[in-house]
């Protein structure tokens, strides 16, 4: 199965010129996703991690399904000041301004192998700053992996670890 047949690119979405690779249509098709998460299993399994982290929003889609697959622990990585009680976060800069996520301090038990999950690698900043912030409260960070990567931003160049994604494009 080709999972590209399943996504779709939406043009000039957030803004003009930009292409949106929309993962709805893989979702909504259960025979594709299945296959999808049969693919990430795979390769992520290999990994032997301990826990996935799923990045909010797109990145818990692809996280849950897939640790109760593989029988590991989830944890959420989300946006600022939406974790209770004691939160460690990550600042990173984007083109224009900056972002930030934060995990629970007590997410993962010092020496835990985690794989961070998400939807898409573009510039692999959010990717980047999921890796550090695990590696801040002692994880191990084994992996990184999405289901689409635009290669055109060379995201997996900006991670110093083991990449792996499903579908990529060149434009
Ligand atoms: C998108 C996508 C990834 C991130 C990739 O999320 O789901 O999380 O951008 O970009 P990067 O590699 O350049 O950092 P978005 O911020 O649109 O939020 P959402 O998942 O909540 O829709
Ligand atoms: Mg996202």
């Amino acid at each position: 199965m080709d999972i590209k047949e399943h996504i779709r690119s939406i043009p000039d979405f957030p803004k003009p010129g930009i292409n949106f690779y929309d993962i709805s249509t893989l979702l909504r098709h259960p025979d594709a996703w299945q296959v999808t998460m049969g693919r990430l299993a795979k390769v992520v399994g290999g990994w032997r991690p301990d826990v996935l982290a799923g990045i909010e929003s797109r990145g818990f889609l692809t996280a849950a399904p897939l640790a109760l697959k593989l029988g590991c622990g989830f944890v959420m990585v989300r946006k600022r000041n939406k974790l209770p009680g004691a939160t460690v976060r990550y600042d990173y800069d984007l083109e224009y301004g900056s972002d930030s996520i934060e995990i629970q301090a007590d997410a993962v038990e010092p020496g835990q192998r985690v794989v961070v999950l998400d939807d898409l690698l573009a510039t692999g900043g959010t990717a980047n700053a999921a890796v550090q912030l695990f590696r801040k409260v002692g994880a191990e960070v084994v992996g990184v992996a999405a289901i689409v990567e635009l290669n055109f931003l060379h995201g997996r160049d900006r991670l110093d670890v083991p990449v792996a994604t499903l579908a990529s494009y060149d434009e």
